[in-house]
């Protein structure tokens, strides 16, 4: 099994993050590599400049987001840890698969459509061709697994349609690119704003109270989740009630994964109060989860010298793993290379 994932370094660590994707990289890493595979995990700073950012933001947000990921328990020494720009295999690869991307596919991203908005014109070129890097990121270590959230599984369909197309039109019979497949969590594959139901918990909100941050104190915790909009209906006992409540839904499937309990089990328990009980409940419980993660992070987050250790340490292994197979596409390619 060769597990690969990546998170942009566009800002901090939320509760989405964490539940949707970064807690099964960590429970991955502990299957696979005691069973002989591999974790590659890496921060998509490629990615980030897809969109404007401020240069100084973008090189301190990937140093802190080294220390959030150890914070959460990705351990350096058995998964590979790094960032796409030290790796510049990564941007090869997304070069020699332009040729394989059709633009109608990358036409349909709703990621594309929905980041671009109104203005397609004034969109940057990396942001239409995003996908195709993200391809290249899983394609080129011949990944297996991809754990992520719910909105990444059409960018990883579109990576295996490029693996597919390249393998029949290049490969010569043989499959230069193997299949990735996706690993959604049954809970949590998609947490919600705490201030609209309907959007999805993200880094670019502009409101800060519509998300939990990873490095969130207890108060804030608390102040977010008492805040965060519900209805004015008690619970259900049953999960058919939440049907048409989109923010009682959110809360409880926060409870339940973070819990790791079903939702089944948590409205058994609370079905009949009000939000003014369940509230409290799940702050706690939020709080009590997420201190130890916050103490490490405060801790790891001050030592530069270390991040930057484990992102050349992880770059140097990631590259050894990377030639072999873009080595092979350039040849499946024609390309001569001396
Ligand atoms: P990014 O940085 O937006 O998010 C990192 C991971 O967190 C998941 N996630 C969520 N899961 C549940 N609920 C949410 N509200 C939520 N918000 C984010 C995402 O699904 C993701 O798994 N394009 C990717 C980064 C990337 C990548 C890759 C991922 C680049 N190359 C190759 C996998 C494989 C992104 O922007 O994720």
């Amino acid at each position: 099994m060769r597990v690969v994932s990546g998170i942009q370094p566009t800002g901090n660590l939320h509760l989405g993050n964490y539940l949707g994707a970064i807690r099964n990289w960590v429970r991955m890493q502990d299957d696979v590599t005691a069973q002989g595979g591999q974790c590659l995990y890496f921060l998509a700073d490629l990615h980030a400049i897809s969109q404007p950012h401020v240069p100084a933001d973008l090189a301190s947000n990937t140093r802190e987001m080294v220390a959030a990921l150890v914070a959460c328990g990705i351990d350096p020494d058995r998964s590979i840890l790094f960032n796409q720009a030290q790796v510049p295999q990564h941007a090869e690869l997304q070069w020699l698969l332009n040729g394989t991307a059709r633009m109608g596919w990358l036409n349909r991203m709703t990621q594309w459509k929905d980041k671009a908005g109104k203005n397609r014109e004034g969109a940057s070129v990396a942001l239409f061709t995003y996908p195709v890097l993200q391809a290249a990121d899983v394609l080129l270590y011949q990944a297996t697994h991809v754990p992520v959230g719910e909105d990444q599984k059409q960018h990883l369909e579109l990576a295996r349609d490029i693996a597919q197309k390249f393998n029949n039109d290049f490969g010569n019979g043989a499959e230069v690119f193997t299949q990735p497949d996706p690993i959604i969590p049954a809970e949590a594959a998609r947490i919600m704003s705490l201030r609209d139901g309907s959007a999805k918990m993200s880094k670019s909100d502009p409101s800060d109270m519509s998300r939990i941050n990873l490095t969130d104190d207890a108060d804030t915790i608390m102040a977010k989740v008492k805040k965060a909009k519900t209805d004015p209906e008690p619970l259900p006992s049953e999960k058919a009630g939440l049907d048409g409540r989109p923010e009682a839904a959110n809360l409880v499937g926060i409870y339940a994964a973070m819990a790791g309990e079903s939702q089944e089990a948590v409205l058994a328990r609370f079905g009949g109060e009000g939000f003014g009980k369940f509230k409290p409940a799940l702050g706690e419980l939020l709080v009590e989860s997420l201190a130890p993660i916050n103490a490490r992070f405060v801790e790891l987050r001050q030592d530069r010298t270390a991040l930057d250790a484990i992102l050349h340490k992880g770059a140097e292994k990631a590259r050894a793993l990377a030639v072999p197979t873009l080595d092979r596409a350039y040849a499946a390619l024609g390309l001569v290379r001396g």
